[in-house]
C-alpha cells in the first residue's frame, strides 16, 4: 500500500463525479491522506469543488465529455457521488484497466436504475422486498395495482433520487396524476415507472456497510450501528444512530446487507436502506457510496462514513465502531435565491455538543439542503432534540 503526494509526479489522484455535501466531506477525508482531489460537477462552485485541488464543470451524462476528462487527468480512482452519470464511459474505462471505478462500474450502472438493483435483490438474491412491478404505460400500471399490489402504493420513476417524481397513492383516482408526475419528473425518462406496495414498517434504517481490506489483504465486511431516519416528501429530515432494534432484526439486516454488497463487490462504503417491522426486514435500495442519513456519523463514530469510504477505497483498514449516540437534522432553504446568508449560528452552536456544517451551495431553492446540524448526547432522544433545535435556530436568507 503506497500513497503519493498531491500536486507532484508521485500523486495519487481521485476524480469525484458529483460535488455535493457528501462529496465535500469525502474530498476532505481523502486530502487528509494527501490524495490529489479533482472535483467535477454540472455547475461551478459546488460544495466539493470548494475544497478540491482542481475542478471542472461538465455534463456528466455525456459519455465523451467524461472520457475526455479522464484521459486528461488520468486519475487512479473515479468516485461517483451521484447517480446521473454516463455509466457506459465508466464501464469502458474500467475494462481498459486505466482507473478503479469505486466500487466498480457495474455497481454504478445497477444502482442508477431502480430496475437493476430491485431485480438483483428480489429475483437473483431472493431477498424480501415490497411487492413491485414495472410499468411502461398507464394501463400496465393500473393492471399491476388491480392485480395484487393494491393501495396504498408508491409510484416512482425508475431513475430518480431524493424523492423526485415519487408519490404515494391511496386510491384509484390518484393513480393517473401519480403516473404523470413520475413520467415528467424523473432524472431521465426510461419509459418505465416502478410501483411498490407500501410496507407498513415500524421504522426504517440505513445500514452503512463497508467492504475493506484487512492486513492480510483480504476483503472484510464491516457494519456500522444502524441509523434510524425520518423522511418527508421522499427526502430525509432527521437521522440518529444507533436505532434500537431486536437482535433478530439486526442479524437479518446484516445478512441482507452482506448479500447485496457481496454481490455488488469492490471496495468502499455502501448505504443499505431497509424497512423493519418487529423481527422482519425488507430491502429497499442501496447506495454504493456514503448516504445522506449517514452524515450523523461525523459525531457518532471514530471514523465517519467519509473516512470509512476513503480508507476502504485506498485499501486501508477501517474501524466502523461508534463512540457516542448522536443525531442529525437538516437545514433547508425556505426560498429561492443567491448570495445566501446564515444567521443565528451563535445560538445554534450554543446547543450542547452540537456542530453545524454549512455546504456553501451557491444557490438556494425551496427545501434545498443547505446545511446539517449534528449533536451527540447520552441518549438518542436528547441527541435528536439537540440536533433539531440547532438546525431550527439557523436562519437561511437569500436574495
Ligand atoms: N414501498 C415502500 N413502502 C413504504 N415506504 C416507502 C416505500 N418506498 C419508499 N418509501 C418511503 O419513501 C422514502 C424514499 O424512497 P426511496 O425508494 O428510498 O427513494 P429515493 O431513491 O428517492 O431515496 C423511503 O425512505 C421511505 O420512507
Ligand atoms: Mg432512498
Amino acid at each position: 500500500m503506497k500513497l503519493g503526494t498531491a500536486l507532484s509526479a508521485s500523486s495519487t489522484k481521485a476524480l469525484l463525479l458529483g460535488c455535493g455535501e457528501l462529496g465535500k466531506e469525502l474530498a476532505i477525508a481523502l486530502q487528509r491522506f494527501g490524495v490529489e482531489v479533482i472535483a467535477v460537477d454540472r455547475y461551478a462552485n459546488a460544495p466539493a469543488q470548494q475544497v478540491a485541488h482542481r475542478s471542472y464543470v461538465i455534463d456528466m451524462t455525456d459519455s465523451q465529455a467524461v472520457k475526455d476528462l479522464i484521459a486528461k487527468e488520468q486519475p487512479n480512482f473515479i468516485i461517483p457521488e451521484i447517480e446521473a452519470i454516463a455509466t457506459q464511459a465508466l464501464l469502458e474505462i474500467e475494462a481498459e484497466g486505466k482507473a478503479t471505478v469505486v466500487p466498480n462500474a457495474r455497481a454504478i450502472q445497477l444502482t442508477m436504475n431502480r430496475e437493476g438493483i430491485r431485480t438483483l435483490a428480489a429475483v437473483q438474491l431472493d431477498i424480501p422486498t415490497s411487492q413491485y412491478a414495472f410499468a411502461e404505460t398507464f394501463q400496465e400500471l393500473a393492471t399491476a395495482v388491480d392485480n395484487g399490489i393494491g393501495y396504498p402504493c408508491f409510484i416512482k420513476p425508475t431513475m430518480s433520487s431524493s424523492g423526485k417524481g415519487q408519490s404515494m397513492v391511496k386510491s384509484a383516482d390518484q393513480l393517473k396524476p401519480a403516473w404523470d408526475y413520475a413520467k415528467s419528473s424523473g432524472r431521465v425518462d426510461t419509459g418505465k415507472v416502478i410501483v411498490e406496495a407500501k410496507i407498513d414498517f415500524d421504522f426504517e434504517i440505513t445500514l452503512l456497510t463497508v467492504r475493506a481490506l484487512n492486513e492480510q489483504g483480504e476483503i472484510e465486511t464491516h457494519f456500522c450501528e444502524p441509523i434510524g431516519h425520518r423522511q418527508e416528501s421522499g427526502d430525509y429530515r432527521e437521522s440518529w444512530q444507533p436505532q434500537a432494534m431486536t437482535d433478530a432484526a439486526l442479524k437479518s439486516s446484516q445478512e441482507i446487507a452482506y448479500k447485496v454488497t457481496n454481490e455488488i463487490g469492490g471496495l468502499g462504503l455502501f448505504g443499505v436502506e431497509l424497512f423493519i417491522k418487529d423481527d422482519y426486514v425488507w430491502f429497499s435500495e442501496v447506495s454504493p457510496r456514503p448516504h445522506d442519513t449517514g452524515m450523523v456519523t461525523m459525531v457518532t463514530q471514530y471514523q465517519s462514513e467519509f473516512d470509512l469510504h476513503a480508507r476502504a477505497i485506498l485499501g486501508l483498514p477501517v474501524n466502523a465502531q461508534s463512540r457516542s449516540a448522536g443525531a442529525s437534522a437538516v437545514i433547508l432553504a425556505a426560498s429561492q435565491g443567491k448570495d445566501v446568508t446564515y444567521e443565528n449560528l451563535d445560538k445554534a452552536l450554543a446547543v450542547p455538543e452540537s456542530e453545524v456544517r454549512l455546504f456553501a451551495k451557491p444557490e438556494a431553492l425551496v427545501n434545498r439542503r443547505m446545511g446539517v446540524a449534528l449533536a451527540s448526547a447520552n441518549t438518542i432522544e436528547e441527541a435528536r432534540k439537540r440536533a433539531v433545535k440547532a438546525a431550527s435556530l439557523v436562519v437561511v436568507k437569500s436574495i
